[in-house]
């Protein structure tokens, strides 16, 4: 028989709700594997791709995930369609695995046609978790939202799907490259490429003397696909202690817990993190890898005072010595990094919540940070959000100043003002009560501009629309944004990546120039602009819920 001879179409019928959203698509494991539920998914990607992007017969894919349950099954589904669809060959990472980083690193330096990406990111795994998967293009990046909107209306109208059902599973423990019909199949290390990237960007030397000198350090890998990496880099090539990566082993389940670095779930690490006798610095990163939190002994760093810290400090690290060409931050992300973007005369630009927003500005030599208040940071190096990647540069900065985390954060904040900031997540409110605080909300934001909340004087309050400034499209209602008088903000939207019910965020920030006002506690500084928010948006009448589910 030949290859072709096992080619079968798959009469198939379209499924709703099969729209990607803030990072692909996202639903239960148990709606996954519902019979034709991914195969509909990937043919339509593989039907709108020749026209989207150009001819799939012979290129390379690349396509790994977080290891997560069902992870396993659904790569197999993939190389068997992806053969039936005539793609030439397809790099996996061993085991199936890949973190969206190292897909990212993989897919521009074997110049892929694109990659297909399975994880939930940072939501909870398991048979009854929550699956994903998500299409990156040949930049490595997230496929921008003309070719997601073209992958879900295709999925409205899909009638058949093309596989090779009488092929045996491919062996994806074994290094090396096989053949599945015509195709190859090449499994690769899924390390390799990734750490060789990081030692071109970071000062491997002096990070790892760092070690040597006895300072300590706790990553912990939320028992997710980041452990190898971690391990790799930190304790193979650094030399740090072995034990410094914890929860190193990816599980299927991420042992119960909730994959997400943040310090409502990572409170293992911050507890690791406190008192005189903790390591110097604490890092996390989630479910595939691409977020990471910061810690010093006793401190936590805010994403968007990371992306901030980072960026003053760039040149400081082998990578970025020349400078940076501009720095990029997603709306509801604070205002800190905009300040440094106006001390180096460089541009910051805000752009809509998702990583895929950043992409062109990358391309296009216009931004070389990026950064997201939900714990991703990244650069030109790849076109995902990075945690890995985040954690050495913190790392590096350490060793370059013999500085710690908390003298670093503190001396920025002396030189910039400190952007308090803080992010209250509504978490499972029934989608009808969710949209119509929404449309309450937008419906008074012409009475609000110019008045008075809280005593604090409204400048301007709108919903973002964003115009990217290299394709010129254009996406609007991606959060309305009350915009204070002297900085503070308050900016709502609902979450594109869950996959129960809505979330509500309501992210909130001051500006607080003096350093003798740098030491309050986060909440206490942000209590009036929280007080606006229930006032403006009536929250706990539109959800049912007397407090936040999740603060940040
Ligand atoms: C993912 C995306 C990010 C986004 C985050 C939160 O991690 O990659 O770009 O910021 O989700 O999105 P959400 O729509 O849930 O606020
Ligand atoms: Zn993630």
């Amino acid at each position: 028989m030949t290859p072709t001879d096992s080619l079968v179409v798959v009469p198939t019928q379209p499924v709703s709700g099969q729209r990607p959203g803030t990072s692909g698509l996202r639903k239960k494991v148990t709606v996954f594997q519902q019979p034709h539920y991914l195969e509909n998914f990937v043919q339509a990607l593989f039907d709108i791709l020749p026209e989207q992007v150009g001819p799939v017969a012979g290129q390379t894919l690349v396509l790994g995930g977080d290891g997560r349950f069902h992870n396993r099954v659904a790569v197999q589904t993939i190389l068997r369609m992806a053969a039936a669809n005539g793609f030439g060959r397809v790099l996996v990472g061993q085991g199936g695995l890949l973190s969206t980083p190292a897909a990212s690193a993989v897919i521009r330096r074997h110049g892929a046609y694109g990659g297909i990406i399975l994880s939930a990111s940072h939501n909870p795994g398991g048979p009854d978790g929550d699956f994903g998967i998500k299409y990156n293009i040949a930049n490595g990046g997230p496929a921008p939202e003309k070719i997601t909107e073209a992958i879900y209306a295709r999925t409205q109208q899909i009638q058949a799907y093309r596989t090779l059902p009488g092929v045996a599973e491919v062996d994806l423990q074994t290094l090396g490259r096989s053949e599945l019909g015509a195709m190859g199949v090449e499994v690769i290390d899924p390390v390799a490429d990734y750490a060789e990237l990081m030692e071109k960007l970071f000062d491997f030397d002096a990070m790892r003397a760092w070690f040597a000198a006895g300072h300590r350090m706790r990553f912990d890998a939320m028992s997710a696909i980041g452990g190898p990496y971690a391990r790799a880099v930190l304790e193979g090539r650094l030399g740090a202690p072995v034990g410094t990566v914890v929860n190193g082993e990816p599980l299927e389940d991420f042992g119960g817990h909730h994959p997400d670095p943040n310090p409502a779930h990572a409170t293992e690490l911050i507890a690791a993190l406190s008192g005189p006798a903790a390591p110097d610095f604490g890092a996390a990163s989630d479910g595939d890898a691409d977020r990471n939190m910061i810690l010093g002994r006793d401190f936590v760093v805010t994403p968007s005072d990371s992306l901030a810290v980072l960026a003053a400090n760039a040149t400081r690290v082998p990578g970025y010595r020349d400078g940076l060409a501009g720095i990029a931050r997603s709306m509801p992300t604070s205002c800190a990094a905009d300040a440094v973007a106006r001390a180096l005369g460089i541009p910051c630009y805000e752009t809509p919540t998702g990583w895929k927003f950043f992409g062109n500005l990358l391309d296009a030599g216009r931004a070389t940070l990026c950064g997201e208040e939900s714990y991703g940071t990244g650069s030109n190096h790849v076109r995902e959000k990075d945690g890995l990647w985040a954690v050495l540069f913190w790392l590096n900065l350490q060793a370059a100043t013999g500085q710690s985390v908390e003298a670093l954060v503190r001396a920025h904040w002396a030189r910039f003002g400190r952007h308090y900031y803080s992010r209250h997540d509504w978490e499972g409110i029934p989608v009808e009560r969710a949209d119509g605080l929404m449309a309450a909300l937008r419906a008074r934001l012409p009475s609000l501009a110019g008045g008075t909340l809280q005593g604090l004087r409204l400048a301007q309050a709108d919903d973002f629309a964003y115009t990217d400034p290299v394709d010129g499209s254009v996406s609007r209602q991606q959060g309305v944004r009350l915009l204070f008088e002297g900085g503070s903000r308050v900016v709502f939207r609902l979450s594109g990546t869950g996959t129960e019910g809505a979330t509500l965020r309501v992210y909130l920030e001051r500006f607080e120039a003096d350093p003798q006002r740098h030491d309050l506690p986060t909440q206490q500084a942000l209590a009036p602009l929280i007080e606006v928010a229930e006032e403006v948006a009536a929250i706990r009448q539109h959800s049912g819920q007397a407090a936040p589910t999740v603060i940040t």
